[in-house]
C-alpha cells in the first residue's frame, strides 16, 4: 500500500511560521511535523511513501532524506506550480499501480487507519473518505451519508437550517487508480470541490468512515498551539528532555513539559505546559506557560511568555510580556520591556512574501 501525501501548500494562515520552512515540517514536539505523519502510516503498516511537494521542497528533504531513519521509503515529486490536491495525485499517477491513501500533510489523528483500508476492500468503494466530527459545521465542507455510509452530497458551509450532518471531510482518502482517470492532466484540481462530487453524481460508489478519534489539523497558529496542548495532555505531568541541557536547581519546571537539547535555564525560572526547542537559553526569573520555542531561541531575564510560539533564533528581551496567541517570525528580536496585543504576528526581518 501506497500513501501520497499532500504537503504543497504554501501554509498562508500558519505564518509567520511557514515563511522559511514549509508547514510539513514546522516542527510539533521538537520533531518535524511529517515525522509524526510518517510514523502514524508505518503504524499502518504503510510505508511507501509518495510526497507531493511545491512550496519550499528542499527542507522538506534536507530533512528528512530518503525516509530510512524512521523505517519509510519516500520519494519526492514537486510540481512547478501549484495543481491543488487532486492535480498533485494525478502528477504521482506512474508511481501508484494499486489501491493507495492520500493524506492531507497537516494533519494529526488517532483515526483507524487499517479499519478505513479493511472497510474501503470490503464495501467495493472506488473512492473512500475519512470523516471527522465538529461542532460547527456551518464553516465547513460537510459530507452527507446514506443509512449505509454511502456519501450522498458535499455541502460547502451550510446555513444552520441546511445542516444533516456534523462530519466533515478529515482529509484521508483511499482510492482506486482508476479514479485518477477522472482528473484532467495538467491542470489545477481539487479532489473535494472538483472530483468527488462529480464521482457522487455519477453513481460511483464513493463511502465515508466516519471516526470520533482525535482529529485536528495545524493549518492556523491556534490549532498549531492547541495540537500542542492536546499533545501534552497525553503525556500526564511527565517533563521530558531531549537531551543533556542545564537546568538551574532554583528552576521550577512543571510537566508536562519538553525540553529540547542544549537547552540553558536559569535561576527561578518558571515553566508549565511549554515546549522548548534545541539550544534555548532562559534567563532568569522568566516565566515560560504553554508557550512553544523553536530552536535557539533567546528569552532574557524576567520575560514572561504565555500561550505563544517564537521561531527559531527569535529573541525576547529583559521583562517583555508576550500574551496569547503571539506568533513571533525566525530572528525577531523584541526589545526590553515591550508588551505586546494578544494575537500578535512578528515576521522575519526583510521577508518578501510571495
Ligand atoms: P493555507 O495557505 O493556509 O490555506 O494552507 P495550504 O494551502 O498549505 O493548506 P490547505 O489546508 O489549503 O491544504 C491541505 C493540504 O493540501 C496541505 O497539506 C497542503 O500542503 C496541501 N496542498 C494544498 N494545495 C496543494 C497543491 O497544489 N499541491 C500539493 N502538492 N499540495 C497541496
Amino acid at each position: 500500500m501506497k500513501a501520497v501525501i499532500l504537503v504543497g501548500g504554501e501554509g498562508t494562515r500558519l505564518r509567520p511560521l511557514t515563511c522559511n520552512i514549509p508547514k510539513a515540517i514546522v516542527p510539533v514536539l521538537n520533531r518535524p511535523f511529517l515525522e509524526h505523519q510518517l510514523l502514524y502510516l508505518r503504524r499502518h503498516g504503510v510505508t511507501d511513501v509518495i510526497l507531493a511537494m511545491g512550496y519550499l521542497p528542499d527542507p522538506v528533504r534536507e530533512c528528512l532524506g530518503n525516509g530510512s531513519q524512521l523505517g519509510v521509503k519516500l520519494t519526492y515529486l514537486v510540481e512547478s506550480s501549484p495543481m491543488g490536491t487532486a492535480g498533485a495525485v494525478k502528477n504521482a499517477g506512474q508511481l501508484l499501480d494499486g489501491p493507495f491513501l492520500v493524506l492531507n500533510g497537516d494533519i494529526i489523528t488517532g483515526i483507524d487507519l487499517s479499519a478505513m483500508i479493511a472497510q474501503h476492500r470490503d464495501s467495493g468503494a472506488r473512492v473512500s473518505i475519512a470523516l471527522t466530527p465538529v461542532d460547527n459545521p456551518t464553516v465547513f465542507g460537510v459530507v452527507e451519508t446514506d443509512g449505509q455510509g454511502r456519501v450522498r452530497r458535499f455541502l460547502e458551509k451550510p446555513g444552520w437550517d441546511q445542516v444533516t450532518t456534523n462530519l466533515i471531510n478529515a482529509g484521508i482518502y483511499m482510492l482506486e487508480p482508476e479514479v485518477l482517470g477522472m482528473v484532467p492532466p495538467s491542470t489545477r484540481s481539487m479532489f473535494e470541490r472538483d472530483v468527488f462530487p462529480a464521482l457522487v453524481e455519477a453513481g460511483d460508489p464513493v463511502f465515508a468512515f466516519p471516526s470520533d478519534a482525535y482529529w485536528i489539523d495545524i493549518g492556523t497558529p491556534e490549532k498549531y498551539l492547541q495540537a500542542h496542548r492536546d499533545l501534552l495532555q497525553g503525556w500526564g505531568g511527565e517533563v521530558r528532555m531531549d537531551g543533556k541541557s542545564q537546568v538551574h536547581p532554583s528552576a521550577r519546571i512543571e510537566g508536562p513539559a519538553l525540553i529540547g537539547e542544549g537547552c540553558i535555564i536559569g535561576r527561578d525560572v518558571r515553566i508549565k505546559g511549554a515546549v522548548i526547542g534545541p539550544c534555548c537559553r532562559v534567563g532568569e526569573g522568566a516565566r515560560l506557560e504553554e508557550a512553544v520555542l523553536w530552536r535557539g531561541v533567546q528569552v532574557a531575564e524576567g520575560a514572561l511568555l504565555s500561550n505563544c510560539v517564537a521561531g527559531d533564533a527569535a529573541s525576547i528581551g529583559c521583562g517583555c510580556h508576550v500574551p496569547p496567541g503571539c506568533i513571533i517570525g525566525d530572528g525577531v528580536r523584541i526589545e526590553p520591556e515591550s508588551r505586546l496585543e494578544r494575537g500578535y504576528r512578528l515576521w522575519p526581518d526583510g521577508w518578501q512574501g510571495i
